[in-house]
């Protein structure tokens, strides 16, 4: 049997190249920090090799600073982790004043995800993003929408299809990458509709909505009740979903969700993501990232890939 079926010249004279480009932008490998872990990159100095990473996506940024929410924020289950933070950020012009000089220094292309709570503050926080230095915008749909009773933008495939049209005209310059909540009841036409409305790109999961209740107190641990599960419990779904949107739109997708190793990251690749997010588990393991990138590189050595887009199982299928 062909060890090395993909090979284009002899198997072992050729380096993988793990270069990506998503929507125009050239990323050195296919693993982005994700939102809202990875703070502002400068938390996490001397705690891995940041300049490494293909990418970083900030911390969710409002156009208003926000304190985030009272009580719990972060609560462990088993294989998983609820958060109920509140987009707690310093303002958008905050964040390019004072975040984003040395965000760029660190090396990785610089991500920003945008939340809002009305179509017209997504709209106004694309403007002041798209004259700043960031590479890529990520639109975080899964915010709850006040002027619509709260409900979040992204479970439904017309207010989603809103707010990706008004910020795609506010933000013209720059790509843009839609994140989408894996809540929604119909994914796929979630999908349809960012596309339609301008997204170059899309990223999932965002965080499933869950609660958790402590038994001694009676009563739920947070707040706000439900707050949102990520980690490995949740990443054979996210596989599925990646799987799925793979074949319902024709944009790059990023895949996200509970990934630890880089076997959990090649599963996401070889379901079709053009790259991959990592969350929680930079928490417990903050050089988890870089293991990815070379466990990535071993097993395009070791099968004989040349470019992370031969991975997607659907152009070369297994034997
Ligand atoms: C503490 C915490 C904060 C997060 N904040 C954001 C955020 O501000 N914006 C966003 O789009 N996603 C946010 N997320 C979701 C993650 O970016 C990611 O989509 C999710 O955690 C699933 O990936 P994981 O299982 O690798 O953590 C947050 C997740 C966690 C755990």
């Amino acid at each position: 049997m062909n060890k090395f079926p993909y090979s284009k010249i002899s198997a072992g004279l050729n380096d993988p190249d793990l270069r990506v480009s998503i929507a125009g932008l050239r990323l050195k490998n296919p693993v982005i920090a994700a939102s809202g872990t990875f703070g502002y990159g400068k938390e996490y100095r001397g705690l891995l090799d940041i300049a490494a990473l293909g990418g970083i996506c900030t911390k969710g940024l409002t156009l208003n600073p926000r304190p985030g929410n009272e009580g719990t924020r972060l609560h462990e289950t088993p294989s998983g982790l609820l958060n109920s933070i509140g987009l707690e950020n310093p303002g958008i012009k905050v964040f390019i004043e004072k975040e984003l000089p040395a965000l760029r220094e660190l090396g990785p292309a610089v991500i920003a995800n945008l939340s809002g709570s009305s179509i017209e503050e997504y709209a106004q926080g694309a403007a002041l993003l798209n004259s700043s230095s960031i590479d890529m915008i990520e639109l975080n749909i899964s915010c709850p929408n006040v002027k619509a009773g709260g409900m979040a933008f992204g479970l439904d495939p017309d207010t989603a299809y809103s707010v990706v049209r008004q910020v795609r005209r506010s933000a013209e310059d720059k790509p843009l990458m839609v994140k989408l909540s894996p809540n929604a009841p119909d994914l796929p036409g979630v999908a349809k509709s960012c596309v339609a409305a301008g997204a170059d790109a899309l990223s999932l999961v965002n965080t499933f909505k869950a609660m958790a209740i402590d038994v001694k107190k009676r009563k739920p641990v947070f707040e706000n009740i439900s707050a949102g599960l990520s980690g490995p419990a949740i990443r054979p779904i996210a596989l599925r979903m990646v799987w799925e949107l793979k074949e319902a739109v024709p944009v790059p997708i990023i895949g996200i969700g509970g990934i630890a190793s880089a076997e959990d990251a090649l599963e996401f690749l070889l379901a079709g993501a053009a790259a991959v997010q990592v969350g929680s588990a930079t928490f417990a393991h903050p050089p988890v990232m870089n293991e990815i990138v070379a466990g990535i590189e071993d097993y395009m050595r070791q099968y004989g890939f040349l470019e992370i887009g031969e991975l997607d199982l659907r152009k070369n299928p297994g034997t």
